[in-house]
């Protein structure tokens, strides 16, 4: 490729990862596989690496491009980034709304626009001539830190606009509740500080001077607001709109309304269903909506008078702590769990609360009996967060943490700079318990049917002691267990069946090796091709995979190395589990096949195949699937009803075949699809 071809492919490929970031990032509404994304990115990285000349800062290979800072640079806004003033009740609202009437000088009532009040970390983005330029912290409202590395790394935030503006927008970075989640099992696991709500979780990531850690994250953002001298539009609603049209994420629950009574039915709606969103909201945001009022109304010292944070009454409640129970993990890391006197907390009996992070016990030397505040954010599972110790009465009863694990009585150590304690026997059956749930799991072997409950049942009666025991479950002695019927028993047996034949990755990743993750396992395995490869493979050769580093790779080889992981392996494949990685492995590739370096579209209806099983079919032979017809596109393969993809290639004159014809092609026509 020259480097006029070069400049228009990587020009091409910018354009389109962008868009797929929108779609994936902004509306939530993938337009196409990770995989395929991942083929674009690495082609257009790689590009980039034979013409560097042609890099450039906005490219979204450049995301997580960034090296780390010494210390973040200051950035004074041009305008003050303010808080708002707060309102608790209806009363409040009431008396704001009558504020901005008298200050206008207006019976009428007001247009405003109510918003939800994202609880994260507000920033400020500068874009100059449509490009992302500058990102910054709030800091103390006037000079924050420039964060912009951090900030690129939000998938959902646009670096390049769909108009060349210049101007400021205000908004609040978060971390999706999920995100959250899985961020703090990952360090729950690595025996890390828990952080304790997404916020902090968010303001963490984007705090840090290597914007690699800001890029596991997971961050998203809402824009909310539009700052600079003549704006082209005359209302916040309508900039709202213009955001949202240049490719921002702005929050889709806003609504707008006339009046302050509509405003407080709306407010109190979503006080019942602030749970039921994906990130968490503190309360509701209300501003005026026409600019032409807000310049009027003006700003005190510290605040707008055109606008209110509605702050949501408090989901926290006290109650008594009468116990802690402590529970080991698949990891051995053991957990102590609050058993609290029953309290009623955003609408549900709360009974147990998590006292994950050991801090408190240990800080505030809590106490049987103590009275403490118990939180709940979102699905999360309630917490404790603080011990009342004024509230003593001298009753209550010293704890102290077990040294000795509760499930086999062996003693608890704490491993360097690790928060958690840890039973080290490998034969505790806590964690031999949780292990088998972690196996059975959707993300590893996906063994239907069997839960977290079935496990428990099948390892309390003695049928099972390691994961290869459910390979040899049989039929009767399941049948001989209370709750199990027939139908039942044939859905499980099936569900086990059918898990032999999963690709390595399920398997490396349920064996729940330390520090392999999902991620790792599937490196690991392209890699490594079949579990023997990978079981003799030096530390060296692990450590030679790009992402993975020396504490997985050593962890791996000391997995491998234990006596007891090479009994289990032998009878997992005695009894007929796959042990070979079944995707696309780059060395293998067929080159002779006619989809080896081609760009083939599916379409329709397939009769014998599904689209997943076409997709890898071709991808094995080297080709790549795309979602979309172009001039690039080598084959289109047409099933039934097929609409507007054929349509495009008949136009462009790309090849069409049907499934029969791609069947044979792959030389698998004799094969019978069930
Ligand atoms: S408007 C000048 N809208 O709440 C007013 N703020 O104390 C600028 N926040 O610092 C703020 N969601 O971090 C606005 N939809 C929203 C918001 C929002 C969250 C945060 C923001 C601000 C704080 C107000």
């Amino acid at each position: 490729m020259d480097r006029t071809q070069a400049t228009q492919r990587i020009q091409e490929l910018r354009e389109t990862i962008e868009e797929q970031n929108y779609w994936y990032y902004v509306k939530d509404e993938p337009k196409m596989t990770d995989h395929e994304y991942d083929l674009l990115m690495k082609e257009l990285i790689a590009l980039e690496g034979e013409f560097p000349e042609l890099l450039t800062p906005d490219s979204p290979s450049q995301r997580v491009g960034g090296t780390p800072l010494d210390a973040f640079e200051k950035v004074q806004h041009t305008t003050p980034m303010l808080s708002l003033g707060n309102a608790f009740d209806e009363q409040d609202l009431r008396d704001f709304d009558r504020r901005v009437r008298q200050a206008i000088g207006t019976e009428e009532p007001i247009r405003y626009v109510c918003e939800l009040k994202i609880d994260g970390l507000a920033v400020s983005l500068r874009y100059e001539n449509g490009r992302f330029v500058q990102g910054a912290t709030r800091g103390d409202g006037t000079t924050g830190e420039d964060i912009t590395q951090n900030l690129k790394t939000i998938r959902a935030l646009p670096l390049v606009l769909k108009e060349p503006y210049s101007f400021e927008v205000r908004g609040e970075a978060y971390m999706p509740r999920r995100a959250f989640e899985k961020l703090n099992a990952i360090r729950a696991e690595q025996g890390e500080p828990l952080f304790a709500n997404p916020r902090n979780a968010a303001a963490g990531s984007l705090r840090q001077l290597d914007p690699k850690i800001a890029a596991e994250r997971s961050l998203s953002i809402f824009l909310y607001s539009l700052v600079g001298d003549d704006l082209p539009v005359a209302s916040h609603s309508a900039a709202l709109h213009l955001l949202e049209g240049l490719g921002f994420k702005v929050n889709p629950e806003r609504r707008e309304f006339t009046g302050i009574e509509d405003v407080i039915t709306f407010v109190q709606s979503w006080t019942e269903k602030r749970n039921t969103l994906g990130y968490d909201i503190d309360g509701m945001v209300i501003k005026v909506d026409s600019f032409a009022y807000q310049e009027q109304l003006g700003f005190t010292a510290k605040t707008p008078r055109w606008a209110i944070a509605y702050k949501f009454p408090a989901e926290e409640a006290v109650t008594i702590l009468r116990d802690i129970e402590v529970n080991v993990g698949r990891t051995g890391a053991v957990t102590p769990t609050a058993v609290l006197d029953a309290v009623s907390l955003a609408g549900t009996t709360v009974k147990r609360a998590s006292l994950h992070n050991e801090d408190i016990i240990r800080g505030k030397g809590i106490m049987l009996g103590d009275h403490v505040v118990v939180k709940k954010a979102g699905d999360i599972i309630p917490e404790v967060v603080e011990v009342k110790t004024n509230m003593r009465t001298g009753e209550e009863k010293p704890y102290e943490m077990p040294t000795h694990c509760p499930a086999c009585g062996s003693e608890l150590v704490r491993l360097d700079e690790e928060v958690a304690l840890r039973c080290i026997n490998p034969k505790c059956p806590a964690q031999i318990r949780e292990g088998i749930i972690h196996f059975v799991s959707r993300n590893a072997m996906n063994i239907e049917g069997i839960g977290e409950r079935v496990v428990t049942q099948f390892h309390e009666q003695g049928l099972i002691h390691s994961v290869a025991d459910l390979y040899y479950l049989n039929r009767e002695e399941l049948l001989a267990l209370e709750r199990m019927g027939e139908k039942s028993v044939d859905n499980i047996l099936a569900a086990i069946e059918k898990s032999k034949e999963n690709s390595l990755e399920r398997l490396l990743f349920g064996l729940g090796i330390r520090f392999v993750g999902e991620k790792a396992a599937k490196l690991l395995a392209q890699r490594f091709g079949t579990m023997d490869e990978l079981k003799n493979a030096p530390v060296n050769d692990i450590v030679a995979i790009h992402e993975i580093g020396t504490k997985i790779a050593e962890s791996v080889s000391k997995y491998f190395a234990m006596p007891e992981v090479g009994d289990t392996l032998n009878r997992l494949k005695d009894a007929g589990v796959n042990m070979e990685y079944k995707g696309l492995r780059p060395q293998e590739v067929d080159q002779d096949s006619p989809f080896s370096g081609k760009i083939v579209v599916l379409t329709g209806t397939l009769e014998k195949l599904t689209r997943k099983e076409a997709q890898e079919m071709i991808e094995a032979r080297g080709g790549k699937v795309s979602g979309s017809v172009s001039k690039k596109t080598d084959f289109v393969i047409a099933g039934e009803e097929a609409g507007s993809k054929l349509e495009k290639a008949e136009q462009l004159g790309v090849q069409v075949i049907d499934e029969q014809t791609f069947l044979e092609w792959i030389g698998e026509q004799e094969r019978q699809w069930p």
